[in-house]
């Protein structure tokens, strides 16, 4: 049998004298959409650094399809098929929105050689898929909180990911613009794309997810079907203050 596109294991991050991330364990397998919830603070956004790189975990382990990628930098986990979006966008803001998919897709392939006009039309797909071509050549500056949103989304499309990961990319989006999100998101994991959404809005979590995980101050302290997470004892009080 094949090992699960992700393991995550008894994942331990501290910073200074304060526990984060306390041997947090899961595995996601391929084709999976999983939905992570857990009030502020809860150490998702640090969880998905460990997962990615962005920070080195202190102990435990992260594997990409059975590859141990805990000493990898980040670069080398996209090049892997692992791909995040950031909870505050962190598009290029000095060029086009095209650019920042070219360097995107650049920052994928790496050495993969792909020819300029191939990049160019991958690029031009990436942008349509998430309603960007009419603002191909605007400054990022000039984008709507939505479009940025899109565009956060679109960098992480662009390095072609087998495993999406998704901190709040929908934030200040009205409920229409959810809707929105959700289908585009639909529709990727429907192409075989994983996808691991952490989001506060409750509806996009429950519209979304397959399977949902709660942390609480740095812990895993649910993970089931999201109906059964959402409505447990533990959840009701800890995150919903019920
Ligand atoms: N670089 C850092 N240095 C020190 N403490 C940090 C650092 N990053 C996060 N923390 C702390 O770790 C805890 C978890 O933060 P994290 O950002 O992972 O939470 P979160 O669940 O993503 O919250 P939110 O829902 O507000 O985005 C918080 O107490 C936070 O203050
Ligand atoms: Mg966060």
């Amino acid at each position: 049998m094949s090992a699960p596109l992700l393991q995550v294991g008894a994942l331990f991050k501290r910073f200074g004298g304060f526990t984060a991330l306390a041997a947090v364990s899961f595995d996601v397998p391929a084709g999976q959409r999983l939905g992570i919830i857990g009030p502020n603070g809860s150490g998702k956004t640090t969880l998905i650094n460990c997962i990615c790189g962005t920070l080195r975990h202190d102990n435990g382990s992260v594997r990409l399809s059975g590859v141990d990628v805990s000493a990898l930098p980040t670069y080398r986990r996209t090049r892997l098929g692992l791909a995040r979006s950031f909870q505050i966008p962190r598009p290029f803001y000095s060029m086009s929105v095209a650019q920042n998919i070219a360097v995107a897709l650049e920052y994928g392939v790496g050495r993969r050689r792909v020819h300029a006009s191939a990049a160019r039309k991958e690029g031009l797909t990436v942008l349509d898929r998430l309603g960007l071509t009419a603002k191909a050549n605007a400054d990022v500056g000039s984008l709507t909180q939505v479009d940025l949103r899109r565009l956060e989304l679109a960098r992480a499309l662009a390095t072609q990911p087998r495993l999406l990961i998704l901190d709040e990319v929908m934030a200040g989006l009205s409920s229409v613009e959810v809707d929105d999100m959700l289908e585009t998101l639909a529709s990727l994991n429907r192409e075989g794309i994983t996808i691991v959404m952490i989001e506060h809005i409750m509806r996009a979590i429950m519209g979304f997810s397959q399977r949902v995980i709660c942390l609480d101050a740095g812990s895993i302290v649910a993970d089931g079907e999201p109906a059964a997470v959402i409505n447990s004892a533990i959840v009701q009080k800890i995150y919903l203050g019920g």
